[in-house]
């Protein structure tokens, strides 16, 4: 079933210019990117995404990082798109994720692990109205 996600490309990744490597493997998977963003994220956006986390210990570390440079976002849709994205970055923490994954392959530390992907259908559709309020353009 064709479905959308939101992945992020942290500061990290963009800062090693690795926004083309890492958007071409969902390209090459047959996914597709419907929309796309470079951005300096505000905190108050950062802090919505992570606020499930918000009673967690890394909350504010993880909120000052992503705001530390650019990132991008991006809706990525596609047949199982949420479940294939997911498991292309492989594990949360790169030091636990599988080689040949975006995070097992460019990855080292839990504090910089290049991407985030939306976890399920429901936070997807959060997501995705949260990084593009304006919208996202018919397939
Ligand atoms: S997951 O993938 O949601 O099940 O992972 P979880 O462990 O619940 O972590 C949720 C997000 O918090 C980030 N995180 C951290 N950031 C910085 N430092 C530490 N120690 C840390 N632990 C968890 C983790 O990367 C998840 O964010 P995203 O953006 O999805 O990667």
């Amino acid at each position: 079933m064709s479905e959308s996600t939101l992945i992020l490309i942290k500061p990290g990744g963009v800062q090693r210019n690795l926004i083309g490597t890492v958007l071409s493997r969902f390209e090459q998977r047959g996914l597709r990117i419907v929309a796309l963003k470079r951005l300096l994220a505000d905190r108050a956006t950062v802090e919505a995404h992570y606020d499930e986390h918000r009673e967690r210990a890394f909350f504010q570390d993880v909120c000052d990082y992503l705001c530390t440079g650019p990132i991008v976002a991006a809706v990525i849709t596609g047949d199982n798109a949420v479940k294939a994205v997911r498991a292309m970055m492989g594990a949360t923490n790169p030091i636990e994720a599988t080689p040949g994954t975006i995070r097992g392959d460019f990855g080292l530390t839990i504090d910089d692990n290049l991407t985030h992907s939306s976890s399920d259908p429901e936070a997807a559709l959060r997501e995705i109205a949260l990084w593009f309020p304006e919208g996202v353009a018919e397939r």
